[in-house]
């Protein structure tokens, strides 16, 4: 039976099922990569959050977390290209293998902000997490060196991604009718 979507959304981009099978793919890759090394998992508030706590469910490697909270001035679907933190990591990373957790890769200036701010610190090493990729976007050169899925240029929310804080909570990820988008 097709799920009812709000009126706002225009089609389901990837389900519980599809995300829940490349998330475990992540893991894995993660769990070879890391092989015998400790991991600081960084997730960037509020949107990674979920993904997040799927992906270190499938992280074997052992593994802490901390958080950061940055805010790209202005709202709505466009970041204005300002970065500021509002909240830092509770924990030094110094010779720390930082894994940067991350919803969605966009124009990629608020995670090259995040990875300057995290070079930094002279972690071990520092790499990039992303459920998804808008490469199209691109303003800033960011790559991340594990990605979930490649998008095209639409405005998407659920599974931790947000319109105006809004669309969190699904659990599959959606495409926003552009009809719903005020700029
Ligand atoms: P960037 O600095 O342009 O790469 O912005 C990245 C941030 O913009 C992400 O962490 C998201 O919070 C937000 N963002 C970019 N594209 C989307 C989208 O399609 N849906 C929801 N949030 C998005
Ligand atoms: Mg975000």
């Amino acid at each position: 039976m097709e799920r009812a979507i709000h009126p706002d959304l225009e089609k389901i981009l990837f389900d519980e099922e599809t995300l829940s099978r490349r998330v475990a793919e992540l893991g894995a890759e993660i769990n070879r990569d890391y092989a015998g090394q400790e991991i600081v998992m960084v997730g960037v508030l509020k949107g990674a959050v979920v993904f997040m706590s799927d992906l270190m469910r499938a992280v074997t490697a052992p593994c802490t977390l901390d958080f950061l909270a940055v805010s790209s001035y202005g709202k709505g679907a466009e970041s204005s290209g300002a970065v500021r933190i509002l909240k830092d990591l509770d924990t030094a990373v110094e010779h720390k293998h930082v894994l940067i957790v991350e919803d969605i890769l966009d124009s990629g200036v608020t995670l090259s902000y995040i990875i300057n701010l995290m070079e930094r610190r002279n972690p071990a090493s520092l790499k990039l997490c992303v459920l998804l990729d808008k490469p199209e976007r691109r303003r800033a050169p960011v790559a991340a060196h594990y990605r979930g899925f490649s998008i095209p240029d639409e405005f998407v929310v659920g599974y931790g991604l947000d319109y105006a804080e809004r669309f969190r909570n699904l659990p599959y990820i959606a495409c926003v009718k552009p009809s719903a988008i005020h700029q």
